[in-house]
């Protein structure tokens, strides 16, 4: 048994969840046409859908709530939340959203031309839809042992330098209007960035003249892997780590989503001065006035003092303890991963677990259907369904890994859904015959997994 830290919190309120029948679980996944988007939340016993947005409130949170002012412009936690924010990341702007893909769309329209390059570890998928929506190019530069699954390095998440080197030297600083680095980096497996690296890539893209972007969203599980696992750093606190990592960049998006511990918001981070003009003259338009960018006053008072209970080292002691004990319950029933666990979800080897399922059968798919029908438990596919493309004859072209991703609600889930989660999966692992590949009915265009309908093949 892996020993981790106790929830450094007890429980106040409570919501209800239900195991509903197995015969109600079937019609249910037959009537969402085996696709577990379109389920009722309410029909779902234990959801790791996403861990975006899914937070539990604190007490100190559900409290400020209660001090939102509404006014339309320079409302009071207005003030609070850059003051806050500002405290966090040390930058001179702070500009509310109301989630990370608004904070992509007005920071990447004032930034991208057509045929503009943008460097990455890995772009998450709305970060990579918001440049090419602008008709530049999202490249992504993780490093090599970054694609193995099975391979134990601390910061699978790097970007690899050299590549980015390559790439300003091949097509030009002139076509790179900013690089970025996803932290930590969710596309290739929640997996965290070093500060050697940031620092490095910072190094690389000033000295070019290109500035430097975060996604930041889950900047503060990234720095408590630092704390843990980086040379040199196991002294300092978590805050400072962050104020340090903020400090090599010249801005950040960010989902209050994830580690600002809110149900919703997000905000840009900035120091230049002109680009912050553009931006609060555009926003207006899009997200609202300049100080609550389609939040409520309520919102921006959750968002600054979830900001601040993210960054406690008993939490984040405790959420990462969590999420790594769960993989390990998982391997223990015989389900590989993704190898060293991240800092907010377990990805699932499908093609490694099923490999009798081929991949034009979508085994990944076919997996969150087993979860869903042997035990309520909902999970994204991360495969061939959200990735793969299709050549001009309509054959799927298969991505690099064939995953499940159980991303991790913050502080909603006891040890014991985690137990009962890992039960699921230990009987899918001793009778795989539970899990049945699919095929395609109807799939739109762009994507295409959130409404993708299909049937089970037998
Ligand atoms: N960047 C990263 C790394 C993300 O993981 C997400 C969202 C976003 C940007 C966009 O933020 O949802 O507030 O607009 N990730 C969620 C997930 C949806 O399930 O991983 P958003």
């Amino acid at each position: 048994m892996l020993d981790f830290p106790a929830e450094p919190y007890r429980i106040k309120t409570i919501e209800r969840i239900k195991l509903i029948s197995k015969d109600e679980r079937e019609k249910k996944i037959v009537e969402a046409k085996y696709n577990v988007f379109k389920l009722r939340a309410e029909d779902v016993y234990i959801d790791f859908l996403t861990d975006s947005g899914t937070s539990a409130m604190s007490d100190n949170q559900w409290a400020g709530i209660m001090t939102g002012d509404e006014s339309y412009a320079g409302c009071k936690n207005y003030f609070n939340f850059e003051k806050t924010v500002k405290s966090i990341t040390g930058f001179k702007h702070i500009i509310p959203v109301h989630q990370g893909r608004a904070a992509e769309h007005l920071l990447f329209s004032n930034l991208i031309k057509p045929g503009g390059i943008i460097p990455s570890n890995s772009h998450f998928d709305t970060t990579r839809a918001n440049i090419e929506r602008l008709k530049g190019e999202a490249v992504d530069l993780v490093i090599e042992e970054g694609k193995d699954p099975a391979l134990d390095h601390p910061f699978k998440g790097n970007i690899d330098l050299d590549k980015l080197e390559d790439l300003i030297k091949k097509r030009g600083k002139d076509k790179i209007p900013f690089g970025m680095l996803t932290i930590t980096n969710n596309s290739g497996g929640g997996q965290p960035v070093s500060l050697e690296n940031i620092r490095k890539t910072s190094e690389i893209l000033r000295a070019h003249g290109i500035p430097f972007i975060l996604d930041a969203c889950r900047y503060a599980e990234n720095s408590y892997f630092i704390k843990m696992r980086e040379k040199g750093q196991s002294e300092r606190s978590i805050s400072d780590i962050a104020r340090e990592t903020f400090s090599h960049a010249d801005g950040c998006t960010m989902s209050a989503k994830k580690d600002g511990l809110a149900n919703i918001g997000g905000f840009i981070g900035l120091n230049d001065d002109n680009l912050h003009k553009s931006i609060t003259d555009t926003m207006i338009l899009f997200e609202g006035f300049r100080t609550y960018g389609g939040l409520a006053g309520r919102d921006l008072e959750v968002i600054a003092r979830g900001l601040i209970e993210a960054l406690d080292e008993d939490y984040l002691a405790h959420r990462t303890g969590q999420v790594k004990a769960f993989g390990e319950h998982l391997k223990a029933v015989g389900v590989p991963i993704v190898e060293p666990t991240g800092g907010h979800a377990i990805f699932i080897d499908v093609a490694s677990f099923l490999p009798d399922i081929p991949l034009k059968r979508y085994p990944a798919w076919a997996l969150t259907v087993a979860l869903y029908r042997e035990g309520g438990v909902r999970a994204v596919e991360i495969g061939t369904v959200m990735f793969g493309k299709q050549d001009k004859h309509g054959d799927d072209i298969f991505p690099p890994m064939e995953l499940v991703r159980l991303a991790i609600p913050r502080r909603v889930y006891t040890e014991s859904h985690m137990k009962y989660s890992a039960s699921i999966f230990a009987r899918i692992a001793e009778n795989k015959g539970l899990v049945k590949g699919l095929s395609i009915t109807y799939a739109p265009e762009l994507l295409r997994h959130f409404t993708a309908e299909f049937k089970e093949l037998t």
